[in-house]
Formats: structure tokens, C-alpha cells, sequence
């Protein structure tokens, strides 16, 4: 099976790493023909190429596999691929969950097929245990520490007492973090791992933007200091649940209770649960990034295309509601009396998330600080 690599970074090195050095059966039949960079200065190899029609328009390629991050000109070379009768297989979670419907509808009509494991949680196999889940079973309700970065920030800060500014720059010092870290701290690249996780999961596409998400940027000592005074400890989460047909989903920081599985998932790892009604809980923990770990997951998906195995694509048009979403929120920020009447000493009564994001809105505070208490 001969495959198109577009973009060398972190991720696609691993996958060129993992398929050449050939070390199973599985991966002896792959072969990395072309490889697109940016620019001619970086071409290290005979294979690699600035001109994306080497890869698109060449007939004895069979997979064009993504890992240049961004949408444009990832989606553009996408859809091409896909027109050209290639199977596709992405890392880029920010450009699957942006064009997810018009990639399924391209595939769909070439007859070709669209993976997409790396997307959500790194080289946990995530994705894929979905799908052996719901062979058998149905899935209600899933929630993740989908994001490396944040959970190394976060251990740091409540394990070591240190403060956000310094392990921000260390994450991005190990490379964990991207200079400009706003989807990373800010959530947005746990609201696109937890819609994928959602298509997956429950067969619904929704939109991106109807998921809240607050994020950790402005997270101090005194709430870790609160967490830990009553026996919890602070992570980062997306959740989404099903009932019936409606759909209720979030990406905020959570107070997970101290024994916890969550509470013990380290550093850089992610860790995804999901329940369901035979299997019922099911956590899956492992290196949420990382190139040869994300890169193990884009080869599985390769190995899946060359044994015919493809990724389930049916999804219907669904849409999220929190109407019915009642919790315990912690809740800092400098306009407390906007909350005043739902509290009951730092962290609210029982109360709707609506309710709660309403007031969050009314208190105009960019610098609240939000998270969710594990009942
Ligand atoms: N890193 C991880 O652990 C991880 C885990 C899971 C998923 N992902 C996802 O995988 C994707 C790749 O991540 P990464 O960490 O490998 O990023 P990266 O290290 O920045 O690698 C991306 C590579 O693609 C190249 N590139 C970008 N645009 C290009 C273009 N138009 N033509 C040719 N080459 C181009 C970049 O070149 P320049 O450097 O010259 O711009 C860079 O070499 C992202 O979507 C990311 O979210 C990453």
C-alpha cells in the first residue's frame, strides 16, 4: 500500500519513523512513496516534495494521510485526496471537526474512506474502542481529560504549588504547548475532541460552538487551595451525555473527588471513560500526544484501510441541549454578587448550567475562574 505523507512535523516524522523502520508484518506491506513540506529547504529526503500534486494527482498512491494541523490548506488537500479516490486518514482534529460533513459526503461519493483516530486522545486507542464498544452496546455517556497540555499544567500547579505563567512556558518548552496556547488553555481543543467524540459515540454531528467551554487560563492558588481543603483535585474535562435523542455536552475545568481515577492521570497523559449499558464504565488511559504515540495511531488507521476495515461514517444531524443539565458549580470571580442568591459558600447550590452560564454572562468577568464539582 503505497502513502502520500502531507507535512513532516511532530507527528508525520513518527509515521514516516514508524513505517520505515518495518518491524511488524502488518507494517512491512507500507510504504511512504512522497512527502510533503513547506519549503525546499527542508527536503531531506529523497521522497519529499513541495508540490502537493506529486501526492494528489499521482495514481499509484493509495492513501494521503494529513498531519500538517490548521484548516487551510489541510481541508482544500483533503477534499482533493478524497476526489481522486485516495483513502484519507487525518491527526487534525481542528480541521476534521470544522469540515466533518463535507469530508463524509466526499468520501461517501468517491467510495473511499476517512480515518481519523489520532484526532482524539493521542495513541489511546479511543476511537476504536467506541466502535468495538457498540458492536454490542450502546453508549450514554463519555468524558475525558482529552488534552495533554492542560492536564501537565494543571498536575504541576496542584501537586508542586506552582503557578500558572511558569507551567504554561514550561509546557511550551517541552513542546507540549503551542506558542500562541489559547486552544489548548482556552478549550477549544477539548470542545473539537469531545464533538468527535460525541460523533462517534452517538452517531450525532453537532455543532462546534454550542458546546460552552470555559478554560484554565485564569485558574490562581486560592482555588487550588480550595480543592484541596475539601478533597478534590482540579482537571480539565469534556463530557457529553445522551439521553434519547438530545444531546448535553461541556468543556470545563472539573473538582474531581481526590480518589478518582481522573484525579490520578499524570502529567501529559489523557484519560477518556466511557459508560454504556453492559460494559458499563470503561476508562482508557494512555500518552494523549507525542509523535510516536499520536503516529501509532495514524498506522493503525492505515493497517484498518489496508485490511478493508472502514471507520463507520453514518452520522445524523443532532443538536445540543443542556436544558436538563444540573450540577454544583466553584465559581470565583470579581462580580460574586451576580451569583450571590444560587451560592452556598464557594460553590453554588444545586443549579441549571443554563442558569449558571447565563450569570457567568451577566457577570462580565473575563477573568472568572468556573468549574464543575463532581457530584
Ligand atoms: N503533536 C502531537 O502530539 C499531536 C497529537 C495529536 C494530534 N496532533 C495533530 O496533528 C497535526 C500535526 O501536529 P504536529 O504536532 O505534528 O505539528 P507540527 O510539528 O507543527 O508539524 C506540522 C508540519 O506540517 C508542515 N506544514 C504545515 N503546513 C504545510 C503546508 N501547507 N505544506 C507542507 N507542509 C506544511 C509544517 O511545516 P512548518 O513547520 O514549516 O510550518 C510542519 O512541519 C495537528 O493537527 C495536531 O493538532 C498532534
Amino acid at each position: 500500500m503505497k502513502i502520500g505523507l502531507l507535512g513532516h512535523g511532530v507527528v508525520g516524522s513518527g509515521v514516516r519513523k514508524i513505517i520505515d523502520e518495518k518491524l511488524t508484518d502488518e507494517t512491512k506491506n507500507l510504504e511512504i512513496t512522497r512527502i510533503l513540506v513547506k519549503d525546499t529547504s527542508e527536503i531531506t529526503d529523497v521522497r519529499m516534495t513541495t508540490d502537493v500534486n506529486d501526492i494528489l494527482l499521482d495514481p499509484s498512491i493509495d492513501v494521503v494521510v494529513e498531519c500538517m494541523g490548521g484548516i487551510e490548506p489541510a481541508r482544500k488537500y483533503a477534499l482533493e485526496a478524497l476526489e481522486h479516490g485516495k483513502h484519507f486518514v487525518t491527526s487534525n482534529k481542528k480541521m476534521f471537526a470544522s469540515s466533518i460533513l463535507e469530508l463524509q459526503e466526499c468520501a461517501e461519493r468517491n467510495h473511499v474512506s476517512l480515518h481519523y483516530e489520532a484526532t482524539c486522545g493521542g495513541g489511546i486507542p479511543w476511537i476504536a474502542n467506541i466502535d468495538r464498544c457498540k458492536r454490542v452496546d450502546t453508549i450514554d455517556s463519555l468524558k475525558g481529560i482529552f488534552n495533554g497540555t492542560t492536564n501537565y499544567i494543571l498536575s504541576r500547579m496542584y501537586h508542586e504549588n506552582q503557578d500558572f505563567v511558569s507551567m504554561l512556558k514550561e509546557a511550551q518548552d517541552l513542546g507540549y504547548a503551542e506558542k500562541d496556547p489559547t486552544d489548548d488553555i482556552d478549550g477549544y481543543d477539548i470542545r473539537y475532541k469531545t464533538m468527535i467524540s460525541i460523533l462517534k459515540a452517538f452517531g450525532k454531528r453537532v455543532n462546534l460552538e454550542d458546546i460552552p467551554m470555559f478554560g484554565i487560563r485564569y485558574i490562581d492558588a486560592s482555588d487550588l487551595k480550595y480543592c484541596k481543603e475539601n478533597g478534590y483535585v482540579v482537571k480539565m474535562i469534556g463530557r457529553a451525555e445522551r439521553n434519547g435523542d438530545v444531546v448535553s455536552s461541556s468543556v470545563m475545568p472539573m473538582l474531581v473527588k481526590k480518589d478518582d481515577v481522573f484525579a490520578f492521570i499524570p502529567l501529559n497523559f489523557n484519560a477518556i471513560a466511557s459508560n454504556s449499558k453492559t460494559l458499563g464504565k470503561a476508562v482508557y488511559i494512555g500518552q494523549g500526544a507525542g509523535s510516536l504515540p499520536t503516529a501509532h495511531a495514524v498506522v493503525q488507521d492505515i493497517i484498518d484501510i489496508e485490511k478493508s476495515q472502514s471507520m463507520e461514517m453514518q452520522f445524523e444531524d443532532g443538536m445540543i441541549n443542556n436544558e436538563n443539565v444540573e450540577g454544583i458549580y466553584y465559581i470565583r470571580s470579581k462580580n460574586m454578587e451576580v451569583f450571590q442568591d444560587i451560592m452556598d459558600g464557594e460553590v453554588t447550590k444545586k443549579v441549571r448550567l443554563l442558569e449558571v452560564l447565563d450569570r457567568m454572562k451577566k457577570a462580565n468577568d473575563k477573568e472568572a475562574f468556573i468549574a464543575e464539582v463532581e457530584a
